[in-house]
């Protein structure tokens, strides 16, 4: 399998997990916050145009899902609990630093946002391509009870933390990238324009 194939075979996952979460979300009552405001047109959008998203109904210690140049972009709602155990496992990171990783320079190297509370990761794995899933449970049977809250890619069983920083000694060689944005208002975010003209 070539890279590309790799990268093909995440987006379909992604397209694939999409849908099924809207459909589970519709099951039981759009209990997951989900896509939220799509401002641009079709047009736009496949153009690479930037994407405004209403962030306002991410609960905390949630997710939602927006896209931004055809990949999934994750915007999770970090509470004080999630940000104080980022620093709590360090030195259990590829990279706690984010000096290999991409993302701009106006985030924090370790947290990894312009504002704590509010984290956005490009949601493709640095391995090959899947689109890891959200575990922000603290010690779940199947991860472990020093586990407290991440990513896992199910492709090769890569393991990130909830600053998309990569854990050492996975498939993943590299944090997961933060894409540029920028703040329009307290609640609106636009991913794809940022105050550095990225
Ligand atoms: S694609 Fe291989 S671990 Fe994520």
């Amino acid at each position: 399998m070539s890279s590309n194939d790799g990268v093909n075979a995440g987006r379909r996952r992604f397209l694939v997990a999409a849908t099924s979460v809207v459909g589970a979300a519709g099951a039981v009552g759009a209990a997951v916050p989900f896509v939220g405001s799509w401002f641009p047109s079709a047009k736009a959008k496949a153009a690479g145009a930037p994407v405004k998203v209403n962030i306002s109904k991410i609960e905390p210690g949630q997710q939602m899902i927006a896209e931004w140049r055809g990949q999934p972009v994750f915007i999770v709602h970090r509470t004080p609990e999630i940000l104080s155990n980022l620093a709590k496992i360090e030195d259990r990171l590829s990279d706690p630093n984010s000096k290999e990783s991409t993302q701009p320079t106006y985030v924090d190297p370790k947290n990894r946002a312009i504002k704590p509370e509010l984290l956005l990761l490009i949601g493709i794995c640095t391995h090959l391509g899947c689109s890891p899933t959200f575990r922000p449970e603290v010690a779940p049977a199947d991860l472990g009870a020093d586990w407290v809250g991440g990513y896992f890619c199910p492709c090769h069983g890569s393991h990130y933390d909830l600053a998309g920083r990569v854990y050492k000694s996975q498939p993943a060689p590299l944090n997961l990238p933060v894409p540029p944005h920028s703040y329009e208002s307290d609640t609106i975010i636009v991913i794809g324009v940022d105050t550095e003209k990225a």
